[in-house]
């Protein structure tokens, strides 16, 4: 479902899902939203639905997720066998994995099986909100996910504002079982008629009227946000009655909003501000941690806000007790953002950064996307305004951290998206040995494809360790490059990269991962003198799941010049 923001696409939905609860037959309802981050946070709608699925809470131990999702696999995959497959798929998706992520189409495939499973037990349907801000992977799981599912009872419903076509000029176009609702603006005579139906007794003088229509553009918020900006102002009574002719009729609905908020109280508007860098879903308690405020005082503040229908309570929170808000329509919260001082945004990012980082606890990697966000967006503002510069450093120190952990969070789900991640902390190591690792990292998550890349990461790599004297990262750098040297089919210069790591590696006492990366290269038989080891590849290679395309492993075999004979799994 597409069309301009503010249109109905939401209110469309809310009404389908309640005539879909007033129906005798029971449904699952799944509902993720993306959000306006950068370019969206790895698959993240799709990691609520699942979250919801299996009863995760954001503030939950990594324990109690995979416990969680272990009873949620349980009821949906009817074959015991496809188990432990897919809770290791769907881990990521809920933040309890640290794995690298295997074949796109393998992950795919194991999320659409267990989105079948649910569908098995009764009619599914799924709800993907404001799908112009999703990450193009999940806009390709979105595609995946209709074009095979089948045989089961599944409705998959997005909605979206125009601009996804940008992205995705192609979208829904020409699928099989799929169709697309656009939304137009009501005509005159439908908004009058809201309008009308809002007011209730009160009639606007006809030229307010007429200017009204002209400048709401048939769009049902401006109407709404018009007449709550009359209760705002008094101007509306009790009774219904106009108390006042002289009202004013802003341009757009942001402008509209945004004399709204200016009608507020400053406390209570700071309190709309502090949300609205949290986003659109924010809680009591990091309000109140941003402004230095009591929380009791943030609940009064929200209750009255509620009241204005600026913001609207959460009837379950998914941080355990924590007062949960969300802003009754994403335009408040952007209007709200853009009226914050920019020198003032950068601390608040900073303030909402560290409240998530405490309320993620051990699972900060789940939520690293988000907190590297706030770090970035905080460190974007302070560059920009030449302020403290010991402030800025101390900002890409954390940028630079919680984008890493980005990367940790992406590589278990796209690697793409992993590669962007790691790119960007580069960009900020603080010192040789952080870029030299932070290079490794890129070697690993590039594309097999990408050879180049490859060398060219753990060569910078291996003479930044050799300068610095860490003969640990400079073996593990070899090892690397052993590998790369051996796929392009340079035999010998990879047999003598080896010869080099073992001899900076034998200096040290076993144990660090470079050790357990050079037995493994040897294991597996990237040692250019044996042969031995491709196969030994190939016996790893798990039997392929219904659906899947090959496994990644044979990817690796079939992408290895001359030095792999591949021989049949013997069973
Ligand atoms: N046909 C309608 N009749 C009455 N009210 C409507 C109608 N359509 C939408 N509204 C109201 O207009 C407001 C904006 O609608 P909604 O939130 O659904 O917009 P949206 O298209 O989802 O916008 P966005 O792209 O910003 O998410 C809501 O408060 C909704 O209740
Ligand atoms: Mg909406």
């Amino acid at each position: 479902m597409t069309g301009e923001p503010g249109v109905g696409k939401t209110r469309l939905m809310a009404e389908f899902r309640e005539w879909v609860d007033d129906q005798p037959e029971l449904v699952f309802w799944r509902q993720g939203r993306s959000l306006s981050y950068g370019e969206g946070i790895t698959y993240w709608a799709l990691g609520e639905m699942v979250k919801a699925q299996a009863g995760v809470l954001e503030s939950d131990t990594p324990e109690e997720v995979i416990a969680k999702l272990g009873v949620a696999v349980q009821e949906a995959a009817e074959d015991p066998s496809e188990r432990d497959w897919l809770n290791a798929s769907l881990a990521p998706l809920v933040g309890a994995s640290v794995a690298v992520a295997g074949e796109r189409e393998e992950s795919f495939t194991a999320w659409r099986r267990f989105v079948e499973g649910i569908a098995s037990q009764r009619p599914l349907i799924l709800v993907f909100e404001d799908l112009h801000w999703a990450d193009d992977a999940l806009v390709a799981f979105v595609e995946h996910l209709v074009e095979w599912s089948s045989g089961v009872p599944l409705l998959v419903l997005c909605s979206a504002r125009p601009e996804l076509y940008e992205r995705h000029p192609g979208w829904g176009g020409g699928k099989r079982n799929s169709n697309t609702i656009s939304l137009s603006p009501l005509g005159a005579d439908d908004t009058a008629r809201l309008l009308a139906a809002l007011l209730q007794k009160a009639v606007l003088p006809a030229d307010t009227q007429r200017t009204l229509l002209e400048r709401a553009g048939g769009n049902p918020l401006y109407a709404e946000e018009f007449v709550r900006m009359l209760s705002d102002r008094g101007v509306l009574t009790e009774q219904g009655e106009l108390s006042d002719d002289d009202i004013p009729v802003p341009d757009s609905v942001q402008a509209l909003i945004a004399a709204r908020l200016d009608t507020l109280p400053a406390d209570r508007k700071a309190l709309l501000h502090d949300g609205a860098v949290v986003g659109k879903v924010f809680w009591a308690g990091a309000v109140a941690s941003m402004g230095d405020r009591d929380e009791g005082f943030v609940r009064a503040g929200m209750h009255e806000l509620a009241r204005k229908e600026l913001v609207r309570s959460a009837r379950t929170s998914s941080v355990s007790d924590q007062a949960e808000y969300s802003f009754w329509h994403l335009l408040v919260r952007d209007v709200a953002y853009s009226q914050i001082p920019r020198a003032e945004r950068a601390r608040k990012h900073v303030a909402a950064a560290e409240w998530l980082e405490r309320m993620a606890g051990e699972r900060v990697t789940d939520h690293a996307e988000l907190l590297a966000y706030h770090y970035e967006q905080a460190l974007g503002l302070a560059r920009a305004a030449a302020g403290d510069a010991s402030e800025t450093s101390r900002l890409e120190a954390l940028a630079f951290r919680f984008l890493g952990l980005a990367g940790d969070r992406a590589k278990t789900l796209d690697l793409q998206k992993a590669k962007a991640y790691f790119c960007r902390a580069l960009d900020l190591a603080p010192d040789d040995l952080e870029r030299a690792r932070t290079l490794l990292t890129i070697a690993e998550v590039a594309d097999v494809g990408d050879l180049q890349r490859m060398r060219d990461a753990r060569q910078e790599a291996y003479e930044l360790f050799l300068r610095h004297g860490d003969e640990l990262g400079a073996g593990e750098a070899l090892v690397g490059m052993s590998w790369d040297a051996w796929m392009s089919g340079a035999g010998s210069e990879a047999a003598g990269m080896l010869d080099e790591a073992t001899e900076l590696l034998e200096r040290h006492p076993p144990g660090a991962r470079a050790f357990a990366r050079l037995q493994a290269a040897r294991r597996k038989g990237h040692d250019p003198r044996s042969r031995r080891g491709s196969v030994d590849l190939v016996a790893a290679v798990p039997r392929p799941r219904r659906g899947a395309g090959p496994p990644r492993a044979l990817h690796v075999c079939l992408a290895v010049p001359r030095s792999c004979s591949v021989r049949p799994r013997r069973r």
